[in-house]
Formats: structure tokens, sequence, C-alpha cells
């Protein structure tokens, strides 16, 4: 199993797992909130194409969940403003 953490809370995936299908089968249903009013949103398009997915990857913003393979270690984040 692959180890990481979303908002600090610790999650075990298969191998090969997108970051967004660890955070589905977790309940976790929102990855970023918009620049403006703070709207939730989530994964939409599961192919890369809508950027409604965007998390903070080990401090880096803007990264798709949809297509960011799950790494032993990493550390995701909701990301906010965009
Ligand atoms: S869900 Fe559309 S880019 Fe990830």
């Amino acid at each position: 199993m692959i180890n990481f953490t979303f908002e600090g809370e610790p999650i075990s995936v298969e191998p090969g797992t997108s970051v967004a299908a660890a955070l589905l089968s977790h309940g976790e249903r929102i990855t970023r909130l918009t620049r403006f009013n703070s709207t939730p949103r989530s994964i939409f398009c599961g192919i890369g194409v809508c950027f409604d997915c965007l998390v903070e990857v080990d401090g880096e913003p803007n990264q798709r969940s949809c297509i960011t393979t799950v790494k032993e270690g990493m550390v995701v984040k909701v990301q906010h403003g965009s």
C-alpha cells in the first residue's frame, strides 16, 4: 500500500491510484476552493481537461488530482484561491 496525507489525514491506497480516486474512495469531495467566494470544487471530467480537481501536492499548487499518481509520503492539501 502507498501512504499519503490529505489535509493531515493519513490515507492508504493501492499503487497506481490517482490522487482523485484515492480522495473519492475515502469520502473526500472537495479538492479546491475558488478564488472568489471560496466555492468548493471537485473532480468533474476525471481526465485532466477541466482543472476543477486542482490540489496542492508537496507545496506545489495547481496539480490535477485526476492525473497525479499517489506517491509514498505525498502531502496533499485543498487548494485555495484558484
Ligand atoms: S477532474 Fe477535470 S482535470 Fe481533473
